[in-house]
C-alpha cells in the first residue's frame, strides 16, 4: 500500500497513530537541522517533519519542490502556537520515521504553490503542472459535480443518455466544419458535429422521447474568451412538448443544482424572468443581458422630437433613435474620462457620444447647451436620473444605439462594480426572430438553425416579410452570457422545405445535405423540442473565472493551438498519400 491516509485527512484525533503518506513536496524548509515539508495530494496538505540525521529519514533533505515522496511517521500535535488554523490538518504534523523518494522532479517552469501571474502559454505548455494548482483542482472538481448532477437529475426524470457519432455530416450551427478525410472513400469527408442537433431530432423520430448527452461539439470559428473550437454541451431533446415544458425542466435542473452544489451563490429570481427578444434588446441593448444590475436603456426619441441639437435631429431624420443610459454618481467625470467613453462608443460603430452631467452645480456635459430645461426634466422623469448622475446619449440607427449603450453598460458594471459576483441572474429570452438578413451575401440566414419552428401565425409572412417572422426559439442567459439555446423544432416536412427554400437552398442541395432529415420527418415524427446549455460557459461563471480555458482540462490557446502536445502538426507523406491528399500551402508572408 502506498499510503494509509491522504494528505488532507489527518486531524488531532489521529494523534499517536503511525501513518504512511504519499504525495508531492509543496514547499520545504530547514529549521535548526530539521526538515519541514508540506506534503500535498489532491485531498490537501499536511506538514511532515524529519530529522535527516536519522539514516531512514536522510533522503528527506534532498527533496525539492514537486518531488514525489512516500513517508511513514507518527501523527503528533503541533507545539502550542505552531498550529495553522487556515489548514484543515493544521493542528497536527507527522514526525517522519522513514522517507523514500519515489521520483525526483526537474526544476519547475513555475511555482505550483503560489498563485502568481504566469504567462498563459507557459501554463498551457505545462498544463499537467498548472492543473496541480489548488484553483485548477477546484475547477476540475466543480465541473465534475456539475456534470454528475446533470446526469443524476435527468436520469431520475426519465431521460436517456445516448451517444451520437463524431464522424458525421455537416450539422450547421453557424460555424465552419472540421472535416475528416476518408481513407476508404477517396475524396470524401466526414464533418465533425457542430452539435448533435440532427441526430437528437432523429432520436425523437426513433421514439426515445427524452434524450440527453454530455456532448462534445466542434466548431472551426474565431476564438474568444467564452469560445473554444471543441466544447461540451448538455444536449437535450424531448418529444410531445411545448416550449414551456422544455424551459421548466432546464430551469428546475439549474435551480436545484445551484442550491445543491453552489450554496454560496444566490439566484436573482425564481422563477427566472422571461423577456422577449425585442424587450431584452430594447431594455439592455442586446439579447444576453446581465440582469444583476439596472442601468437600463431608455428611448428618448419622443422627448427629442423637436430637439434643436443637430446630431439628434439627423438621427431622427434617418429613421434612427436617441437612447440613453444613466451612470450613477458619475456627474463629475473629467473631460478625459468622457473622451475615453466616447472612444469606446466609436469602437461599437457610434458616431459619437453626447453627455449630460447632473452636477450639484448645475447641468453640464457635451450636450448641455443643446438640451432645453424641460427636456432635462423629461429625461429625469423617464430614466430616474438624479443629481450626481451622468446621462449618456447615442443618436444613431436602433441597432448601433443599442449595441453601443450595451457595451457602455458593461463598462460601467465593471468600473463601478455594480454586479454582485455571488449573484446568479438566470433568465429566459424568448420569441427570437426566425431569420436575419445577411447584408454581405444578400440572403436570409437562420437566426438559430434551420430546424427551428416558426410561430405558426407567422407562416403567411414567408411570402411577404420574412424579417418579421418570430420563432419558437429561446436562450438561457446568465450574468451577461448566452449559456444555452434551443427551440421547438419543425416536425412537418412542408414547413421544413419552406425554411430551406427561404434560406436559398436549392432542391438538390437540400436533398444532398438534409435528405435524411426530410425523409425521416415523413415517417411519423412527433412534435419535439429541446435545447443545449454550454457546460464550459456555465462552469466558468459558477467558478468566477474570466474565460472558459480555466475550466477545461486541456484547452486550445487563443490561436487554436494545443501548445503542450503541439497540435495541429504536419501529417507524414505516407498519411497524406493514404488519404489521397496533396497540399497546396499558402506562400509564406514576406
Ligand atoms: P448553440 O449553437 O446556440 O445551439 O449552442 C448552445 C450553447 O453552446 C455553447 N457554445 C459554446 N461554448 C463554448 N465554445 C463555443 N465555441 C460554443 N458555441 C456554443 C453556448 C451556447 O449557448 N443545437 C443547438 C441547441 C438546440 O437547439 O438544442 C446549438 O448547438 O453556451
Ligand atoms: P458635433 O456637433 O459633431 O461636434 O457633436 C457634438 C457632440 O455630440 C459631441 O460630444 C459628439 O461626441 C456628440 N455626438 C456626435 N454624434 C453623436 C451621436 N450620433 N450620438 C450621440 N452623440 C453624438
Amino acid at each position: 500500500m502506498y499510503k494509509t491516509h491522504t494528505c488532507g485527512e489527518l486531524r488531532a484525533t489521529h494523534t499517536g497513530q503511525t501513518v504512511t503518506l504519499a504525495g508531492w513536496v509543496h514547499r520545504q524548509r530547514d529549521h535548526g537541522g530539521v526538515t519541514f515539508i508540506d506534503l500535498r495530494d489532491r485531498y490537501g496538505l499536511v506538514q511532515v517533519v524529519g530529522d535527516p540525521n536519522k539514516p531512514d529519514v536522510a533522503s528527506i533533505q534532498d527533496a525539492r519542490q514537486e518531488w514525489v515522496l512516500q513517508i511513514t511517521g507518527v501523527v503528533r500535535r503541533r507545539p502550542a502556537g505552531a498550529e495553522n488554523p487556515n489548514l484543515a490538518t493544521g493542528e497536527i504534523e507527522v514526525e517522519v520515521q522513514s522517507c523514500e523518494v519515489l521520483n525526483p522532479a526537474k526544476p519547475l517552469p513555475f511555482l505550483v504553490y503560489k498563485d502568481e501571474d504566469i504567462d498563459e502559454n507557459v501554463r498551457l505548455k505545462y498544463r499537467y503542472l498548472d492543473l496541480r494548482r489548488e484553483k485548477m483542482q477546484k475547477n476540475l472538481i466543480l465541473r465534475h459535480k456539475v456534470v454528475k448532477f446533470i446526469r443524476d437529475f435527468l436520469s431520475e426524470r426519465g431521460f436517456l443518455e445516448v451517444e451520437t457519432p463524431m464522424l458525421f455530416k455537416t450539422t450547421p450551427e453557424g460555424a465552419r466544419d472540421y472535416l475528416v478525410p476518408s481513407r476508404l472513400q477517396p475524396g470524401m469527408f466526414y464533418a465533425l458535429p457542430q452539435s448533435p442537433q440532427q441526430l437528437k431530432q432523429l432520436l425523437m423520430v426513433a421514439g426515445v422521447d427524452r434524450y440527453f448527452q454530455i456532448a462534445r461539439c466542434l466548431r472551426d470559428e474565431d476564438l474568444r474568451g467564452d469560445r473554444q473550437p471543441e466544447f461540451t454541451q448538455l444536449d437535450l431533446e424531448m418529444s410531445f412538448v411545448h416550449r414551456d415544458d422544455v424551459l421548466q425542466v432546464v430551469e428546475n435542473l439549474f435551480t436545484e443544482m445551484v442550491k445543491t452544489i453552489l450554496p454560496e451563490k444566490r439566484l436573482l429570481a425564481s422563477p427566472w424572468p422571461r423577456l422577449t427578444h425585442a424587450e431584452a434588446v430594447e431594455k439592455y441593448g442586446n439579447d444576453k443581458p446581465d440582469m444583476r444590475f439596472g442601468m437600463e436603456l431608455y428611448d428618448l426619441s419622443e422627448t427629442f422630437k423637436n430637439s434643436e441639437f443637430r446630431v439628434f435631429q439627423m438621427a431622427l431624420e434617418n429613421k434612427g433613435v436617441i437612447k440613453c443610459i444613466v451612470a450613477p454618481g458619475c456627474s463629475e467625470f473629467t473631460r478625459r474620462e468622457v473622451d475615453d467613453l466616447t472612444e469606446l462608443a466609436r469602437t461599437q460603430g457610434a458616431k459619437g457620444l453626447a453627455t449630460l452631467a447632473l452636477s450639484t452645480e448645475g447641468v453640464r456635459g457635451t450636450a448641455q447647451k443643446f438640451i432645453k430645461p424641460e427636456e432635462v426634466e423629461a429625461i429625469q422623469k423617464l430614466s430616474g436620473a438624479k443629481t450626481g448622475d451622468l446621462v449618456l446619449f447615442v443618436a444613431d440607427s436602433r441597432a448601433i444605439a443599442n449595441k453601443t449603450l450595451a457595451a457602455l453598460r458593461l463598462h460601467f458594471r465593471d468600473r463601478l462594480q455594480l454586479a454582485d459576483p455571488n449573484l446568479l441572474a438566470f433568465g429566459w429570452i424568448v420569441d427570437f426572430p426566425m431569420f436575419e438578413y445577411n447584408e454581405e451575401e444578400e440572403k436570409w440566414d437562420a437566426a438559430h438553425h434551420p430546424f427551428t419552428m416558426p410561430k405558426l401565425e407567422d407562416l403567411p409572412k414567408f411570402e411577404t416579410d420574412p424579417g418579421a417572422i418570430l420563432s419558437d426559439a429561446y436562450d438561457m442567459v446568465l450574468n451577461g452570457y448566452e449559456t444555452a439555446s434551443g427551440s421547438i423544432r419543425i416536425h412537418r416536412s412542408d414547413i421544413q422545405q419552406k425554411v430551406f427554400q427561404l434560406l436559398g437552398l436549392k432542391d438538390d442541395e437540400i436533398q444532398a445535405k438534409f435528405g435524411h432529415m426530410i425523409e425521416a420527418f415523413e415517417f411519423g415524427a412527433p412534435p419535439h423540442g429541446g435545447m443545449a446549455p454550454g457546460i464550459d460557459r456555465l462552469v466558468m461563471i459558477f467558478a468566477d473565472e474570466p474565460n472558459i480555458r480555466e475550466v477545461i482540462a486541456f484547452p486550445k490557446n487563443q490561436a487554436g493551438r494545443d501548445v503542450m502536445a503541439d497540435a495541429p502538426s504536419p501529417a507524414s507523406e505516407r498519411q497524406l498519400k493514404e488519404l489521397h491528399i496533396r497540399l497546396e500551402l499558402p506562400k509564406e508572408e514576406e
